[in-house]
């Protein structure tokens, strides 16, 4: 058994950063599914949002500014003590990250370079080129690094004990051996992001299957909003690899077959740089209404960048197209599809990262504080996952840890037994049905009946689906009995919560009548305040998800319509 003060579970920026907020002040341990370099932070392209007012058409930006394009961009759904606290806190946290060594790109006098991102009113996504995330991570593991912080990679958590309501530590299970083991800590912080492989096309990692979320959810916690699924406007057609929002910040254009700047029919005055919700959707009509390539395309046009731009503020997304596309956007356009990108759903949690359960937290992705409402600005993520990664650590440094139950040995002992016998007896399953079967149905169905547009017929015949891929599971065989990098075995467990999770999105979409950011009812078509201005909670029952509801937080911006 291991023991620890403090368990983070995943090495992306949230859990790194609440890790490192903590280290040296309580015994801290941070495990994780995959080395931390290789989290899906690294993929984070365009950048940080952050109100620094360090361009001539930002010189007068301000957090409040920040905050008021939040909370329209989420469609009034963000809890908005919540998000000033993301906003205000921002540009301290953009600049401990310039000085923890972060290469941000530079304006010509030498000051955090900013470009404009979707539903922003100034220019104030701060950026490194279009790898943000790949140096805000690596930053941050460097950080980690010299600080000696202690990293169990490698390991899939499949299990959180939970006695009477505290959290006593987790059970994991480490790839190379396989050897279940237990993870002792009175506090445990859950950053382990999103799900986004639960959709065909998405610009997520493979490993982003929302374990976390639905260990939470199984654990009894509740689940808030994953009815809102944000799809990125342009993925590379393809391979639906992400094609930062930072090329239309730039200045790229999106144009239909007939080469017509099309965005200005869903968004006349910022066009390609509305939020996300609203670019996405005018790319799924046009492409159903016939004005696509092959029904399935755009183009995305950054040739009158030119070469020098393009080359140095678009370097990678130059090289994705090469290699991926083989298109040259210096010269060539190039085919984009709107692609699952990010949950603005998960874990319920108060402005503290605080859940339900005593000691248990959560930050980043898997969170839903919510700053994001029903759609997320650009740039905005990666600012989530470090203001409220360091907000648990400030919350878990001034809480004595003696406020927290010890760990009781014999019940987590107990804990253990049985956990080695459920995943006994799933390795030992002889079924006939590959896990790759059912995952790849509910892929199929996530996209098609729970994707930007959605309505009544096709959420009930997406739920009957979900649930009947749940009975087949209960089949599924695993033909590699190994112990040793069982990555059969991993696929399966995670497979489970990826149902649990798809059924909580459709149960979500098909209870929420009305349409509010990235939830799209062709049958309600409008916002309806009076009756939907609320956050949706999903409780685990052997039967399926309890949905139950829960205020939002209005502090400065009454909702409005929301124009761009
Ligand atoms: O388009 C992008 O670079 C993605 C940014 C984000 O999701 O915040």
């Amino acid at each position: 058994m291991y023991q620890y003060d403090v368990i983070v579970v995943g090495g992306g920026l949230a859990g790194l950063m609440t890790a490192l907020g903590i280290a040296g002040r309580r015994r801290v341990a941070l495990l994780s599914k995959v080395h931390p370099l290789r989290s899906h932070s690294l993929a984070a392209q365009g950048g940080i949002n952050a109100a620094l007012g360090n361009t001539p058409d930002g010189a007068n930006d301000s957090w409040e500014k920040h905050a008021f394009d939040t909370i329209k961009g989420g469609d009034y759904l963000a809890d908005q003590d919540a998000v000033e606290t993301l906003c205000r806190r921002a540009p301290e946290t953009v600049y401990e990250l310039e000085h923890w060594g972060a290469p941000f790109s530079r304006t010509p006098d030498g000051r955090i370079a900013q470009r404009p991102f979707g539903g922003a009113g100034h220019p104030r996504t701060c950026y490194a080129a279009d790898r943000t995330g790949h140096v805000l991570l690596h930053t941050l593991y460097e950080r980690a690094q010299r600080q000696g912080l202690i990293v169990h990679s490698e390991w899939l958590v499949t299990s959180l004990a939970i006695k009477e309501g505290a959290v006593q530590g987790v059970i994991a299970l480490p790839y190379e051996t396989g050897a279940v083991s237990v993870f002792a800590a009175p506090i445990v912080v859950f950053a382990t992001g999103g799900y986004g492989r639960v959709y065909r096309n998405s610009t997520n990692a493979l490993i982003n299957t929302g374990d976390g979320i639905a260990l939470a959810y199984q654990s009894g916690i509740p689940i808030k909003d994953l009815e809102f699924v944000q799809f990125h406007p342009t993925t590379l057609f393809g391979s639906n690899i992400l094609i930062t929002e930072g090329a239309r910040g730039e200045g790229g254009r999106l144009i239909n077959r007939h080469g017509e700047r099309f965005m200005r029919r869903y968004a006349e005055k910022l066009m390609e740089l509305a939020p996300r919700d609203i670019v996405a959707r005018g790319m799924a009509t046009e492409i159903s209404e016939g004005h696509g390539h092959d029904g399935a395309y755009l183009h995305l046009d950054l040739r009158h960048l030119g070469a020098a731009r393009i080359k140095q503020r678009l370097p990678a997304i130059r090289e994705i197209a090469m290699d991926f596309a083989g298109v040259d956007p210096v010269k060539d356009l190039v085919p984009v599809q709107p692609g699952q990108h990010y949950s603005m759903g998960g874990i319920d949690t108060n402005s503290c990262g605080e859940t339900a359960v005593r000691g248990f937290y959560a930050a980043g992705e898997c969170a839903c504080v919510s700053v994001h409402g029903a759609n997320r600005l650009g740039g905005n993520s990666l600012l989530e996952t470090l203001v409220f990664g360091k907000v648990v650590a400030e919350r878990l440094a001034e809480t004595a840890i003696d406020r927290f139950p010890e760990p009781d040995a014999s019940f987590l002992d107990s804990a253990l037994q049985r956990e080695k016998t459920r995943l006994q007896n799933l390795l030992e399953r002889s079924g006939k049905i590959l896990f790759a079967v059912i995952r790849d149905e509910l892929r199929n169905v996530m996209t098609e009946k729970a994707g930007i547009y959605r309505d009544e017929s096709g959420l009930k015949a997406a739920l009957d689906a979900v649930r009947a891929l749940k009975r087949k599971y209960e089949n599924v065989g695993i033909r590699n009995k190994s112990s040793f990098f069982n990555f059969e075995l991993i696929n399966v467990i995670e497979l489970q919560g990826m149902l649990d999770l798809s059924e909580i999105i459709v149960a979500g979409a098909l209870n929420r009548q009305e349409s509010r950011g990235s939830h799209f009812r062709t049958d309600y078509p409008k916002r309806d305040d009076a009756k939907w201005l609320k956050h949706t909670l999903a409780r685990h029952t052997p039967e399926g998800p309890r949905l139950d509801f829960k205020e939002v937080t209005i502090t400065r911006h009454a909702p409005q319509e929301r124009t761009y």
